[in-house]
């Protein structure tokens, strides 16, 4: 059964995985495919909300009825989302951020030359999205959730990462041995800054994004 209850409700979700470029043809990345940022998009739009997915590599097609804004680096993922949020009641971090970027671009493509060692890559840090979006909301009660993807100490690491980051909910989930990248299913732990945990049993990626925003609505449902 559908229930309409994002309905006059705008989203804005994040999905897939940044790039930084490091010359014309390469660049660092990770392993999103954005599936779990797509099916938080879908589930919200067939739950009545506008939806506006900010998508980062991505090789899905665009869900019909979302608004989609293709953007590639951390630096254009943060400029699209920091005029998304504008008018949102609640904003998703689905997507896999890089916390570096290559400190140079070469315009040219680099060429390796014989006897000669490679030059490391030099890194700076890229603005954390989710920490800025979190301490300054764009909008009074507008909630923000974040996904944290951890391979140890998982729990232990989310309950840090929600106080660091400031928001309202975190969705942690395993990565790494084959797990949530690029598959059809995930499961995960939501933590609340209200103290609350729950968990969410293996399952489509869609059923994961629906307890999300059960936990959204749920919130929505408290404050007004
Ligand atoms: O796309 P799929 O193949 O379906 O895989 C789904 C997923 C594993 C990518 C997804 O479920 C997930 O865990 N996404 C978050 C990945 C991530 O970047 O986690 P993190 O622990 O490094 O970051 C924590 C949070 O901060 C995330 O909400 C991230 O969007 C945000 N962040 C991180 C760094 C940064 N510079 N800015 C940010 O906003």
């Amino acid at each position: 059964e559908l229930t309409a209850d994002l309905t006059g409700r705008h989203v804005v979700v994040s999905a897939g995985g940044t790039r930084e470029p490091l010359d014309p043809v390469r660049y660092l990345g990770n392993l999103s495919s954005g599936k779990q940022g797509y099916a938080l998009a879908v589930t919200a739009a067939a739950r009545g909300a506008r939806v506006t997915l900010l998508s980062a590599n991505a090789t899905l097609p665009d869900p019909a009825g979302v608004d989609v804004v293709h953007v590639s680096t951390a630096l254009e993922l943060r400029e699209a989302a920091l005029k998304a949020v504008a008018d949102a009641d609640a904003v998703v971090m689905a997507a896999a951020v890089a916390d570096f970027r290559p400190a140079e671009y070469a315009t040219g493509k680099i060429k390796k030359k014989d006897g000669v060692e490679p030059a490391p890559v030099a890194l700076v840090r890229n603005p954390d999205i989710l920490a800025e979006l979190s301490a300054h909301r764009a909008r009074s009660g507008q909630l923000v959730v974040g996904f944290a993807a951890e391979t140890d100490d998982v729990l232990a690491n989310g309950r840090a990462k929600l106080a660091r980051k400031g928001c309202d909910l975190l969705v942690v989930n395993e990565v790494g041995g084959g797990k949530a990248f690029g598959r059809d299913t995930n499961s995960a732990v939501l933590l609340s800054a209200d103290g609350a945990e729950a968990e969410i049993a293996d399952g489509p990626k869609e059923s994961l994004a629906d307890a999300v925003w059960d936990a959204v609505v749920a919130r929505f449902d408290k404050r007004v």
